[in-house]
């Protein structure tokens, strides 16, 4: 649950800013672009953050650089709750996206690398349960903020208590990460089985313990006659893997999530809703997110990832396109667009919304786990990024029918992808699902078995 609370820290942050960004126009006198601007070079920073969390987890341990990433986060939020200019706006919610990028990467590894594998799934899909929830509780706040004072009081005070509240999460997480162990497998691959064993002893039971870390050192002993045998880095199995990591991440995005939460009050203009009524619709949708995600925790080790992932892609390609029918006929005054807009959040939440967090979190060798989870968080938030950019421009030029069916492809292409390429994983330890890709994609070869003495 500790570090499930990266997790809240950007969610809190998405909802805040899509409360705030009116008040920073009026604030910082901001044309389109500018605004465009000061809502995404967070996503900036994000993505610097995962560039550099692979090799910083590598070198340093898993806690030690989300030690860090807290401070950046906490420090960010609160001096840009107090910035006097836009430049040092600016400036605070890039060092802010540094945190939040690690966190992105390092959370659900740290879980993942941590977990029982039957539990994996679900303690890795908690972290998405705290976005969920750190952006319902980010636009009640929003919300209850702007609702206490005048415009101008919004204007001049009202967005700086906003982000200012960043800073509770913020302090809570890195206080608390203090009483979370390092990550046992990071510290076996650094020679210290030592420390180890006794982690792994709290978590798993004398008997599994000990099991564990023999697969781990195998799977380590392999990697490295894998890179000898090869004399490369990145063998075709790691390429593979790698290629898919970075394709399902990009998918998650490029199916318009986003798009919804940062502009659900817009879409809902167009439909005709009145200011009041958006904001009813928004509210419902951050509770089927959330209802949703509770319930994708629950499945995720249960029915597995794939099935997930089907079913909701299936979900998500139908609503969207009954979505762009229903603005491609006219025929938006009734509940539709509402009902499909709440399916397809829905159907996200249970699939991509958390699994994928979870694929990333496991798929990957641990060889180049750390690295490879950056640099597949890097592509989803370079994914972000291109569509928060993109919506408002492709809204007003091709219009809502053919933006939403443009979601309703890739979506379809999600379900061709998970069909065809991604393996069910649930139940299976890294180690196994290491093995499971070698078999597939890699040269075969004898190993060598390790003791607990080595
Ligand atoms: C996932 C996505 C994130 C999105 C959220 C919505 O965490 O990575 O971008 O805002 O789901 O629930």
């Amino acid at each position: 649950m500790v570090a499930a609370l990266g997790g809240f820290l950007f969610g809190f942050d998405t909802a805040v800013m899509s409360g705030a960004n009116g008040l920073l126009r009026a604030r910082f006198e901001l044309g389109d672009f500018m605004l465009g601007w000061t809502v995404s070079c967070l996503i900036i920073g994000c993505m610097a953050g995962a560039a550099v969390s692979g090799s910083l987890g590598e070198r340093f341990g898993r806690k030690k650089v989300l030690v860090a990433a807290a401070v950046l986060y906490t420090a960010g939020i609160f001096a840009s709750a107090l910035s006097p200019s836009l430049g040092m706006f600016i400036t605070a919610r890039m060092i802010e996206g540094i945190g939040i990028g690690i966190t992105s990467t390092l959370c659900p590894l740290y879980n993942a690398e941590i977990a029982p594998a039957k539990f994996r799934g679900r303690l890795v899909a908690m972290n998405q349960m705290a976005t969920v929830s750190g952006i319902f509780l980010g636009s009640f706040l929003a919300f209850g903020v702007s609702s206490m004072g005048n415009d101008a009081w919004d204007v001049s005070t009202g967005w700086r208590i906003m982000f200012g509240t960043g800073i509770v999460p913020g302090l809570l997480f890195l206080t608390l990460l203090f009483l979370v162990p390092e990550s046992p497998r990071w510290l076996i691959k650094k020679g210290r089985a030592a420390e180890a064993l006794p982690i792994l002893l709290k978590i798993h039971g004398e008997e599994l313990a000990k099991k564990e870390v023999l697969d781990i050192k195998q799977s380590f002993a392999q990697d490295e006659e894998a890179k000898a045998a090869s004399g490369r880095r990145f063998t075709p199995a790691l390429r593979t893997v790698l290629i898919v990591g970075i394709i399902i991440a990009m998918l998650q995005q490029i199916t318009g999530i986003n798009a919804v939460m940062y502009y659900a009050p817009e879409i809902f203009r167009q439909t005709g809703a009145g200011a009041s009524g958006s904001l009813t619709q928004t509210i419902m949708v951050g509770l089927v997110n959330l209802i949703f995600t509770a319930l994708s925790l629950w499945l995720v080790d249960k029915l597995g990832r794939k099935v997930l992932l089907l079913a909701g892609s299936f979900f998500m390609t139908l609503s969207l396109a009954i979505i762009g029918f229903a603005f491609h006929t006219g025929r938006t005054d009734g509940p539709i667009v509402l009902i499909c807009i709440l399916v397809y959040v829905a159907a996200f939440a249970i699939s991509l919304g958390a699994v994928v967090w979870v694929i990333l979190s496991e798929i990957f060798p641990s060889r180049i786990r750390g690295l490879a989870t950056a640099v597949a968080t890097m592509a989803l938030w370079g994914a972000d990024f291109a569509v928060s950019q993109s919506f408002p421009p492709l809204l007003a030029s091709a219009g809502p029918a053919i933006t939403f069916w443009i979601f309703a492809a890739t979506s379809l292409f999600t379900f061709l992808f998970t069909w065809g390429v991604i393996p069910e994983t649930k139940g299976k330890s890294l180690e196994e699902i290491e093995a499971m890709w070698e078999k597939k994609h890699g040269d075969k070869q004898e190993s060598y078995k390790p003791s607990l003495q080595d």
